[in-house]
């Protein structure tokens, strides 16, 4: 499942976020590459666990712990702390598939990427190209979000970032280990949870909500990994 999920930041965080990267100190991106994807990769990234990393990154992680939407779509178990990344023209990420396992930079702890995140922080009038494409049952995806936006991808798929013709593409990327690891399992978690939902709010105490809460709160113990 591809999800985009409106609004996780405001215009203000944005912006604040923004004036912050902007003078920021940017190294090459493939320091954070696997052997595959480190020869197709060509952009920028902030240090990673670098003190302004961070301090942006609990920014972000604070909007999605309030964000309903993230939480019935992802159903996070661990997530690993923010990155930052910057295109700018001729920069591009070609073809690969993320790291399945990734280690917390300074810590003994690991997560399995089931999601991969991208957080967009440029106004796609900012940029030309820079297009996330990727690749799902039904053919390639292309990405291009308004900024404060993010977008939610299996970490299985292949993906890829269109060169930069213009401007220059900041995002944030993150990996989630999800308490369902299963794709297609925590698709129809989230069918479900938005069924509910709905049910809820046209037809407030319909008996048949108590039932549909007990199969999704059900499934949900049958399925998650605490
Ligand atoms: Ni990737």
């Amino acid at each position: 499942m591809i999800l985009a999920i409106p609004n996780v930041l405001s215009a203000e965080q944005v912006a604040e976020t923004r004036q912050q990267l902007d003078t920021a100190a940017w190294i090459d991106g493939r320091v954070t590459a696997g052997h595959q994807s480190g020869r197709v990769k060509d952009n920028e990234q902030l240090v990673e666990g670098s003190p302004l990393a961070l301090r942006l990154g609990e920014v972000i992680l604070a909007a999605l712990e309030r964000n309903p939407l993230f939480v019935s779509a992802a159903l996070p178990s661990k997530i690993l702390p923010p990155l930052f990344n910057r295109y700018s023209a001729g920069h591009s990420f070609g073809t690969h598939v993320d790291n399945a396992v990734r280690q917390i930079r300074g810590t003994p702890h690991r997560i399995r990427t089931d999601l991969s995140a991208t957080l967009f922080l440029s106004a796609p009038a900012e940029y030309d190209g820079g297009e996330l494409i990727v690749e799902d049952m039904y053919g390639p995806q292309t990405i291009k979000l308004p900024a404060g936006h993010m977008v939610l991808y299996p970490a299985s798929s292949l993906h890829r970032v269109l060169p930069i013709t213009r401007g220059a593409r900041v995002a944030s990327f993150f990996w989630i280990q999800s308490m369902v690891r299963d794709d297609g399992e925590r698709a129809l978690l989230f069918d479900m949870d938005l069924a509910i939902q709905r049910l809820n709010r046209e037809s407030p105490n319909h008996p048949s909500a108590v039932q549909f809460t007990a199969v999704y709160h059900n499934l949900l113990r049958r399925w998650a990994e605490i």
